[in-house]
């Protein structure tokens, strides 16, 4: 396998990592090819921070993550990754938020108990106070009643950019080629006579690229390119940015990361480097749906264009729970607003397990996605998995928790994403308002938008 050539589809954490991981390990001929080069402008792994952290409710993901935050703390990431604390919160009797609020607290127990059996430290916040006390520049009053928390020192962000120009770069030195631009924008898949072997991909601008194995690592846009079997939704979630004068970015330097589970909330430490504050909603998000012309079925994806940055725009209503999130920890910036706000999509699988598989309908095509809003922070270790999957060498228990799953195909999807509050699912990480599609309104503002940036991307 290892002389044939491997073409990578998507230059995001996951492509990047197998790429460097394949061609540091024997293999001669990989290439990755993408709509832009990394950094993708709004690629999901592109930002100015991600949580790195290893509380987790899944014992497998807690031990990589827990291998990748070793990992992140080397100087070949000193460039890039800081070190933080991540607080976790949530709110028990809240009735408002009955139904949610249980998840969090499931979560918050299963990762407590996760992090005891593999004997690393978290620490308790019992009260709200506790949590004022420890890290004093939230300068919020989050409610105290039904409070619940705690917080592990090792844990951190990374600066998403700079992670993955980094890693790009390493695998430029690795030998791995990159074909970026309409000459790699992918617009579908050639298959051979037998319709089980993928022979090229054809590219907008009409050329073709072959080779002898290909790896889909196409993140929130895969479902585009092929059947996606039920088995993966991407929804879109949001994003704010306030400006910050270089005296509040001191005063707040010693900030934690801080999550409410309620609500699906987190903020982050300023970012020295863009004067911003980043805050986000792990959310249900929405979905923006088509027809697929191949097949007939619909599918959520983002907007397709190669953008050179991702357009100003979230829905009103997710403006209004971004502020009330920062209004719990920082009212005064609350108070300032957004000078910028953007969507970020996710790749989600209804257990929010990874997909690094082989396609079942073809015999050469790997896929690797299904990040579900959480794998950035394995950047470090994710390619030798995903070379592992991909070369058939994972042990039986992470080839079954990493499958393309078959089963969902005929199931709604309702019934199957953790979109809905009542049921169960998921991993009890997410808060907020059930997952739907934006509005006629919403839609028409953010392809227009995308529209004029792609435009004015294509004049430069
Ligand atoms: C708002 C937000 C916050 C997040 N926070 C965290 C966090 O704090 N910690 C964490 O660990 N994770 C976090 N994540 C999740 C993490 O960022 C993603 O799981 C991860 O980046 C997914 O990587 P990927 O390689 O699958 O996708 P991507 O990075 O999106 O890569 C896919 C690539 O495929 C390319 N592509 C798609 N279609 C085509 C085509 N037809 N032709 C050519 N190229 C194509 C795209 O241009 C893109 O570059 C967050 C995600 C979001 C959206
Ligand atoms: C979490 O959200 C709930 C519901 O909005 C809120 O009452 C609480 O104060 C928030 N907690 C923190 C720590 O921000």
């Amino acid at each position: 396998m290892e002389n044939q050539r491997i073409v990578i589809v998507g230059a995001g954490v996951f492509g990047l990592s197998t790429a460097l991981h394949l061609a540091q390990n024997g293999f001669s001929s990989v290439t990755v090819v993408d709509r832009a080069m990394p950094p993708v402008p709004d690629g999901s792994s592109n930002d100015i921070s991600r949580v790195i952290r290893f509380d987790y409710g899944d014992k497998v993901y807690a031990q990589l993550g827990k291998e990748a935050y070793d990992l992140w703390n080397t100087p070949e990431y000193a460039a890039s990754f800081h070190q933080t604390p991540c607080v976790w919160t949530a709110q028990r009797s809240s009735t408002a938020n009955a139904g949610v609020q249980a998840g969090g607290s499931d979560f918050i127990r299963k990762t407590k108990a996760i992090l005891d059996d593999l004997g690393l430290e978290w620490h308790d916040l019992a009260h709200v106070d506790a949590l004022k006390s420890r890290f004093p520049a939230v300068a919020g009053r989050p409610i105290g009643e039904g409070f619940e928390g705690f917080y592990n020192n090792a844990a951190g962000w990374a600066d998403a950019g700079v992670a993955i120009a980094n890693l790009r770069d390493r695998c430029i030195s690795a030998g791995v080629s990159f074909i970026t631009g309409a000459r790699g924008h992918v617009s579908s898949l050639e298959h051979g006579s037998d319709g089980k072997t993928i022979t090229a991909l054809r590219t907008i601008d009409g050329s073709t690229i072959t080779g002898d194995r290909f790896i889909l690592a196409t993140g929130a846009w895969t479902a585009t390119l092929v059947p996606a079997w039920n088995s993966m939704v991407a929804t879109a979630q949001i994003v704010g940015f306030v400006r910050l004068t270089p005296a509040e970015i001191a005063a707040l330097r010693d900030l934690p990361i801080i999550f409410n589970l309620s609500t699906g909330f987190f903020s982050f430490p300023p970012h020295e480097q863009s004067g911003y504050l980043k805050v986000a909603c792990h959310s249900f998000g929405y979905t923006l749906s088509s027809t697929k012309s191949m097949d007939s079925v619909s599918i959520s994806s983002p907007p397709t264009k190669a953008i050179p940055a991702r357009a100003n725009f979230i829905p009103g209503e997710g403006q209004e729970r971004l502020l009330a999130g920062l209004r719990d920890v920082l009212p005064d910036l609350a108070r300032r607003g957004f000078e910028k706000t953007c969507l970020c999509w996710y790749n989600e699988t209804p257990t929010g397990d990874f997909i690094f598989d082989y396609h079942p309908d073809y015999t050469n095509l790997f896929i690797a996605t299904g990040g579900t809003g959480h794998a950035f922070k394995f950047l470090p270790v994710i390619g030798k998995y995903i070379a592992g999957a991909f070369q058939r060498k994972l042990s039986p228990e992470l080839t079954q928790k990493w499958k393309f799953r078959t089963e969902y195909r005929d199931r709604p999807r309702e019934e199957l994403f953790t979109g809905d509050r009542s049921r169960k699912g998921g991993d009890g990480s997410r808060g907020g308002p059930g997952r739907r599609e934006f509005t006629p309104e919403e839609r028409d503002t953010l392809l227009s938008l995308t529209n004029a940036l792609a435009e004015r991307q294509s004049r430069l």
